[in-house]
């Protein structure tokens, strides 16, 4: 596939329900995003606005505050601080926390909802069909299974009132034909969600959208600009919310249309379908790319709350630290498909590859280079060694992020990782101490060549593990973006070794 050169990045998170604690689900996107962003911004100096936040409207929300016996506002002030403080924890960057509660978004919302009523995309009509209380979502007759709700499986309300729908029916051939032409930056990713799309679009009927709720039914959302008897529906106030920030938080420079929306795959197609059609009857820009990941599962089940099988991300976090955590995610994963949680797993990872190859690789490198007190000479580092190796899998892991596949970026680091290991136990630095004083140094400055560059690569996923690696390498004034450069000026003067990057549980 052709890339297109962009001159800015723009990432997204969902925007995460706040009646629940945020679970290692919700964790898995938003350090996604982080990675993206530190690597386009840190490591490739781009402009980048990464942009996550809490959708705070709807029933479930109203329903939580009653039972607490506190206003929904209060409620959701009470529980935005549960993803505000683990995304510190995780070290998250982003440049931006949209909560719909906002004005400002309201706002947005607002005069959405009166261009689109004023085209003539928006009609009042009688309504009556079966509703799915906890989705919040209206199904038809046919849609039932067994006579629940079709997602969720549970009892659905008949209800027959008045609402305003969103004439998207009219948008389905738009839709298809554009999902299916654009060329440059395919706009669902994986294929497989593509064609998932693309199949539900060419042989179902498309509805028009029920965009409003009674307030007598349901009075916690955005008034409609044109009848106070009603709130706008939760996902269509939503989704706007990936525009809305870039006109009233960061609207310095042109944001929209977002580079990648990152998304799990159970929200896909109100992301493909709903948004897409809001935006075509806007004549808007639709967003560069959708990515739909798998999910973490928990023996074969989907972990969720209403299950009881979450992970706490703080619990890893406390026995492992955060870059573990960063980590494993990423190095037990493909994105796009589902994964499954073990703690097992996760302690495995952490021995090995963490306190085994690389922790000992820093370590060793490092206290040779102190107790035989060798010289750095940067023509040791010969340009075979640079080109074909290293700005091989500099290209290599640029297109790996491009596609999103972090699996792939953490193999080869780690084939570097392996090697640098081999290396030692190949050259035995303790034999040529005795006899090759000259061969020592020269293979001393190329495992030293190595750590600095593995440091690099690793930032992203790992930028604590990176910093300390940079403080014992005595590098630590180098910029992350120089940390790649091949040609840095580079002394071991400074080399500090420190505590165990990982210290063994
Ligand atoms: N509020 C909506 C999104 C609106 S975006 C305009 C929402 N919120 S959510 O909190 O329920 O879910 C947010 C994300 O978490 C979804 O992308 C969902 O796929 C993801 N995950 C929830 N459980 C998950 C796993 N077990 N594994 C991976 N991701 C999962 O939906």
């Amino acid at each position: 596939m052709d890339q297109v050169k962009k001159e800015k990045y723009y990432f997204t998170t969902p925007i995460y329900y706040i009646n629940a604690r945020p679970h290692i689900g919700h964790a898995y996107t938003t350090v996604a995003c982080d990675i993206l962003s530190r690597y386009y911004r840190d490591i490739k100096g781009e402009k980048v606005f990464f942009l996550t936040g809490t959708d705070e409207y709807g029933q479930k929300v109203e329903q939580a505050a009653k039972e607490k016996g506190m206003s929904p506002k209060d409620h959701a002030d009470a529980m935005v601080g549960n993803f505000k403080d683990l995304w510190k924890k995780l070290n998250i960057k982003n440049d931006a926390f949209i909560r719909t509660t906002d004005e400002g978004h309201k706002k947005v919302v607002q005069e959405i909802l009166t261009q689109l009523k004023d085209k003539g995309e928006i009609e009042k009509r009688k309504y009556s069909g079966w509703y799915c209380v906890p989705d919040e979502r209206f199904w038809t007759e046919k849609d039932l299974k067994d006579g629940n709700c079709p997602d969720c499986g549970r009892p659905v309300e008949h209800i027959e009132e008045e609402n305003y729908f969103f004439l998207m029916s009219k948008y389905q051939q738009k839709l298809i034909d554009y999902i299916e032409n654009k060329k440059d930056w395919e706009f669902i990713q994986p294929e497989m969600r593509k064609n998932e799309v693309l199949g539900f679009l060419k042989n179902n009927k498309l509805d028009d959208l029920c965009i409003s709720r009674p307030k007598s039914r349901l009075s916690w959302g955005i008034e409609l600009p044109f009848d106070s008897e009603y709130v706008t529906y939760v996902w269509f106030d939503a989704l706007i919310n990936y525009y809305s920030a870039t006109k009233y938080i960061n609207s310095d420079e042109k944001w929209w249309p977002a580079t990648c929306h990152l998304i799990g795959k159970d929200i896909l197609t109100t992301h493909s379908v709903y948004w897409s059609t809001m935006l075509m009857a806007l004549d808007w820009e639709l967003p560069e790319q959708i990515f739909a990941h798998g999910w973490w599962m928990m023996e074969e089940e989907k972990m969720s709350k209403s299950l009881g099988n979450v992970v706490d991300p703080l619990d890893l976090v406390e026995e492992f630290g955060v870059d573990a955590f960063r980590f494993y995610l990423f190095r037990n994963s493909m994105f796009g498909k589902d994964a499954s949680f073990s703690y097992e797993g996760f302690k495995k990872t952490y021995e090995t590859e963490l306190a085994n190859d690389l922790g000992n690789l820093l370590s060793r490198v490092l206290s040779m280079i102190q107790k035989y007190g060798v010289e750095y000479q940067k023509n040791y580092i010969d340009d075979e060694l640079e080109d074909k190796s290293f700005k091989g899998s500099l290209d290599f892991i640029d297109n790996c992020y491009k596609e999103l596949d972090f699996y792939n970026i953490l193999e080869r680091i780690w084939l570097h990782v392996k090697a640098a290991n081999t290396d030692i136990e190949f050259n035995k630095p303790w034999v040529l101490a005795k006899e090759d004083p000259q061969k020592l140094a020269e293979f001393l400055s190329k495992s030293f060549y190595w750590i600095r560059i593995i440091a690099g690569f690793l930032y992203p996923f790992m930028p604590e593990t990176s910093s300390r690696m940079r403080q014992q390498m005595g590098i630590f004034d180098l910029k992350t973006k120089d940390l790649l450069d091949p040609n840095i000026e580079i002394s071991f003067d400074k080399i500090n070794k420190g505590e165990p990057l990982f210290p063994k549980k």
